[in-house]
């Protein structure tokens, strides 16, 4: 082999290890500085305990990098009511001590949804003042078991369809439109001092489903209604919604006098399912930078209105959209063996 050669072979070797080292390579550690330390809001994750104690990584994240929990199944009503005379808190009573001997702020996460329902409500059957007697003992119940450990509650959780309309689930069949309003009161009669939030999805990226959502709960607080704020969910994609459209959501809420949550953040990066094993780097400095661009977009709005930042879910194998959607997808802050992704490392280092 001539000199020559042996000097392309040897630098396309290097360059090619060097490539290989570049996407294989974890784009920093866990730093002293800690996420929550950039910003002057709170940064929550979704706990899950019997996680913690099986991974000692996911363990130091959350520990370390978060000072805000909500939980991501065990305080809905299956869960934390199965039966109608039946609460069952243990799972939730040991994430709400895990929160207080970790000085971390505990959000309950859903008092009244359509999904992850228990069967006996379900299926419960009585007039009106029966289907509000219900509604009103399972939320008192709950607030008032959690009173002073749990500081804020999802409410009402995705109430509205897409074009606007109320959603016809059993609380809307049984007790009309009026269900919201009840159920804001029978939480702050409960819990007076807990911040009561109204949470949705899609409420970036659809102005129709936003405007009605405002409308509708300016109407009530207008009457007294105990409403503090709201969820945008935000699960996005890399290249969708824009950036613009982020913050115009944003703003509305906070201009319409509601504390903002970012209740459940992820950015998706593989929207048409694709079969792929691992994230393309491209896909992954996208992400980085669209996460960046959220935390800085909310920063910049006024303290009195920021609630906080919550991620939905710590590594990418904890996410719901690996299992709901059934694809490979790379949504969150750490990868699969909870290490750093070029997303946490840039608000690390940018924030
Ligand atoms: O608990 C059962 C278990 O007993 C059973 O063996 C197992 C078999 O499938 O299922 C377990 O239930 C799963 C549950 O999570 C608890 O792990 C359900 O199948 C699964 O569908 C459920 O998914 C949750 C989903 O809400 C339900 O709609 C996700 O973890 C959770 O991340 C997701 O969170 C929602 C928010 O609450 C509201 N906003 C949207 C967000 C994402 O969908």
């Amino acid at each position: 082999m001539s000199n020559w050669m042996l000097g392309a072979v040897l630098t396309i070797g290097i360059l090619f290890s060097s490539a290989c080292r570049e996407e294989e390579m974890t784009p920093c550690s866990i730093q002293d500085k800690r996420l929550v330390d950039g910003v002057d809001f709170y940064c929550g994750n979704v706990v899950d305990l019997n996680r913690m104690g099986a991974n000692l990584d996911y363990a130091r994240i959350v520990n370390t990098q978060f000072n805000s929990v909500t939980a991501e199944n065990i305080m809905k009503p299956a869960f934390l009511h199965p039966s109608e005379n039946l609460f069952h808190w243990t799972e939730a009573d040991q994430l709400a001590d895990y929160c207080a001997s970790h000085s971390k702020r505990l959000h309950g996460h859903t008092l009244i949804w359509h999904q992850q329902l228990p069967p006996w409500m379900l299926n419960f059957r009585g007039d009106q003042t029966a289907w509000e007697n219900m509604m009103r003992e399972h939320i008192f119940q709950i607030v008032n078991h959690f009173k002073g450990k749990v500081s804020s509650w999802d409410v009402v959780n995705e109430a509205f369809n897409d074009d606007g309309t109320l959603r016809n689930s059993i609380w809307k069949k049984n007790l009309g439109s009026s269900y919201l309003e009840k159920a804001f009161q029978y939480a702050h009669e409960a819990d007076p001092a807990a911040k009561l939030f109204y949470n949705d999805y899609s409420l970036v990226i659809n102005p129709v489903k936003r405007k009605a959502v405002l409308s509708f709960l300016n109407s009530l607080k207008a009457k007294g209604v105990p409403i503090d704020g709201i969820g945008l969910q935000m699960h996005l994609f890399n290249g969708f919604p824009e950036n613009v459209e982020i913050s115009n959501a944003i703003d509305e809420v906070w201009k319409n006098d509601y504390l903002v949550h970012i209740s459940e953040l992820d950015i998706s990066i593989n929207p048409f399912s694709q079969a792929l094993d691992k994230a393309p780097q491209e896909e992954l400095v996208r992400q980085a930078e669209k996460y960046l661009y959220i935390f800085k977009t909310y920063d910049r709005i006024h303290a009195s209105y920021k609630f906080g930042i919550t991620i939905w879910g710590v590594g990418d194998r904890d996410s719901w959209i690996r299992y709901f959607y059934n694809r490979a997808d790379f949504p969150l802050l750490f990868d699969d063996n909870y290490q750093p992704k070029r997303a946490y490392c840039k608000l690390i280092a940018d924030l």
